[in-house]
């Protein structure tokens, strides 16, 4: 929280694609920790890549700030999140939000395990109960890659415009993620996103009732590059407006042959 009170140190990855000395020093922070518990497992880390035990058969991933470019300005909202996978499948999962911006900032706390349900602040969280698009709000995101799959999200987010409430673009994936869990929201989908940027939301969505797949409907895995999550009622509605154009675009997923391939996820692909 003491990093939001201060100036930011600001490096460049990409023309828009920011990282600050918080981000760097929020991954060692939980490296140290996990490393200090189970030392035999294996770590993959936006800014460090994979670390530890690469025959582990635990995988955690971590997005030390996820919304940088949010925390940069002070724009809420941005994450810590992580995600642990146990053989390739989320197993457990915390992203703590910090919420309000200048003069109130808060945090809340969001958690899961397969199994055991969702919570925010310890309280057990669920997905709303719409079944309509046009009573929905949506939240989409837009990454750096500015490729034919950003192309192609420009004209969903009109065609959604059109059809929903509206269509949010906060910024931090795994926040839009929380808010489908939390019920604020019903649906939120992105294109070429990381598996540090999904594995915890992907399975907090779920565990409050939701429904996660690729863009293309497929089954969900960190290791592809597209996410859409629902509150489950809605999701084959979204599907069917959005499945069709996609299914190409899906191609361009990450090959996970290996699923601890160091190659695929160094940060600055
Ligand atoms: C980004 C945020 C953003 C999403 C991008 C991500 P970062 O993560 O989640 O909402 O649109 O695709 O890369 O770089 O702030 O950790
Ligand atoms: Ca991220
Ligand atoms: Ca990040």
């Amino acid at each position: 929280m003491d990093a939001v009170h201060k100036p930011r140190n600001i490096d460049y990855k990409g023309t828009a694609n920011l990282v600050t000395d918080t981000d760097r020093r929020s991954e060692l922070a939980i490296q140290e920790v996990v490393r200090e518990k189970f030392k035999d497992h294996l770590i993959l880390g936006e800014e460090g890549g994979f670390t530890g035990d690469p025959t582990s058969e635990y995988l955690w991933c971590i997005d030390p700030l996820d919304g940088t470019t949010n925390f940069a300005h002070g724009y809420p909202s941005f994450a810590v999140s992580v995600g642990v996978l146990y053989r390739g499948k989320p197993a457990a999962a915390s992203v703590v939000e910090f919420a309000g911006g200048p003069l109130c900032w808060v945090t809340r706390t969001f958690s899961a395990c397969a199994g055991g349900g969702a919570f925010c602040n310890g309280q057990q969280i669920h997905v709303s109960s719409t079944n309509e698009i046009e009573r929905s709000l949506l939240v989409t995101g837009f990454g750096y890659e500015h490729d034919e799959a950003w192309a192609e999200n420009i004209t969903l987010f009109k065609e959604f415009t059109d059809v929903s409430r509206g269509v949010r673009r906060l910024g931090a994936a795994a926040v839009d993620m929380c808010h489908v869990a939390l019920g604020i929201v019903e649906a939120y989908w992105e294109y070429r996103l990381k598996p540090w940027d999904m594995a915890a939301g992907a399975l907090i969505v779920e565990e409050a009732g939701g429904m996660v797949t690729c863009m293309d409907g497929s089954d969900f895995c960190v290791f592809d590059r597209s996410i859409l999550v629902s509150n489950g009622t809605l999701h084959e509605k979204l599907l069917e407006r959005i499945a069709p154009p996609t299914k190409k675009l899906q191609q361009n997923g990450m090959d996970i042959s290996h699923w601890f391939k160091p190659e695929d996820y160094k940060s600055d692909v």
